[in-house]
């Protein structure tokens, strides 16, 4: 008998849609399936101020139509202005402010050397209930890759939440059993999102056998430890754990580099992969919540009208592996094991 799961339309509560011919290219990828998405504001220049994602929001409107609905966030710099950022939220331009941490990733230039000097900002969001929503990684070259998550925690994150309690913060792609246990010691005001494919590779998948550039991503992937909390803490049914694919197209060029860009680019498959993920897990039940439930209640927003459906096949279902945009190819990711779910 065929199999079928019926889930409320989801959301992505980070994404990266880029500009110009590449968001032309993959912004269809996401709002085939999506009723929303975060968007994430690391372009070049950044979205900085309100107008600046006005702006970007009709840009992405005029690719994807009106089906979509693109939650704009902003670029948290020194020099952010807190009363734009709060006008910005007041006029339902911005759901959201993104802090990166100076040098962390891709087109993080601009973001926070000096964490007291976005005091002011944070303390205006607190007041007005907007999410921070965070990169945690320190940059501190002395910080070993792999821990730079779990010393973001320590030195800047709680320190953050206990200056400002009343703060709601989203600790983006989290990649460590550090992270889960963080959020989870937290009484409230504190969610995390996880990719799609961090519950897939550790570093290993990256490393082992050659280099696959198309594995890179920051924070990095980590050892199957951590990927085992991350997986448990995505099935566990606990509300403060949500999908956010972080989908971060770069062209293959970029990526099959001497020096290449960190990003999967997940949007294409990202349902099908988690359907067989949970399923795997023994918690297809549990995908609901994840996709579709969860972010909408820590952001306090309505559930999505509408629905999408998988089915269950009995042979894997093919997926290109490679979206062609105007800005070059970009390499679809990679489960590395076959999908039998697909979206009808
Ligand atoms: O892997 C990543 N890619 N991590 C980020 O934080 C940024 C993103 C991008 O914009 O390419
Ligand atoms: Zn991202």
């Amino acid at each position: 008998m065929t199999q079928r799961l019926t889930l409320p339309r989801p959301d992505d509560w980070h994404l990266h849609l880029r500009d110009g011919a590449m968001m032309e290219g993959i912004a269809p990828e996401s709002a085939r399936h999506f009723a929303r998405a975060i968007i994430m504001p690391n372009l070049v220049p950044p979205v900085v101020t309100g107008a600046q994602a006005a702006a970007y929001r009709e840009r992405i409107l005029a690719v994807t139509g009106p089906g979509f609905t693109p939650l704009m966030t902003l670029y948290l710099t020194e020099a952010t202005d807190p009363a734009d950022v709060v006008a910005a939220h007041a006029a339902g331009i911005i759901t959201a402010v993104k802090l990166y941490p100076a040098g962390a990733t891709t087109n993080s230039a601009s973001g926070v050397r000096d964490f007291d000097r976005v005091r002011g900002v944070l303390e205006a969001m607190e007041a007005a209930g907007i999410p921070l929503l965070t990169h945690g990684e320190v940059t501190d070259p002395e910080v070993d890759i792999f821990d730079r998550e779990a010393v973001f925690i320590d030195r800047v994150l709680d320190p953050i939440r206990r200056r400002s309690p009343g703060l709601r913060v989203v600790m983006e792609h989290i990649t460590t059993s550090d992270a889960v246990a963080y959020v989870r010691s937290q009484p409230e005001g504190l969610g995390a999102t996880i990719t799609t494919h961090h519950l897939v590779i550790n570093r290993n998948h990256i490393l082992v056998g050659g280099i696959r550039p198309h594995y890179y991503c920051l924070p990095v992937a980590k050892r199957e430890t951590h990927r085992l909390a991350l997986l448990e803490a995505a099935t566990s049914g606990d509300a403060r754990f949500f999908l956010g694919t972080d989908s971060a197209p770069h062209a293959d060029a970029a990526k099959e580099s001497a020096c290449g860009c960190a990003g999967c680019f997940t949007a294409t498959n990202t349902l099908s992969i988690l359907a067989q993920v949970f399923e795997q897990a023994q918690a297809l039940d549990l995908l609901e919540g994840f996709v579709a439930r969860h972010g909408a209640g820590f952001y306090g927003l309505a559930m999505n009208a509408g629905s999408v459906t998988l089915e269950r096949s009995e042979s894997p279902v093919a997926y290109p592996a490679r979206i062609e945009t105007g800005a070059g190819p970009v390499t679809v990711f990679d489960p590395g094991f076959p999908l039998y779910w697909r979206v009808l």
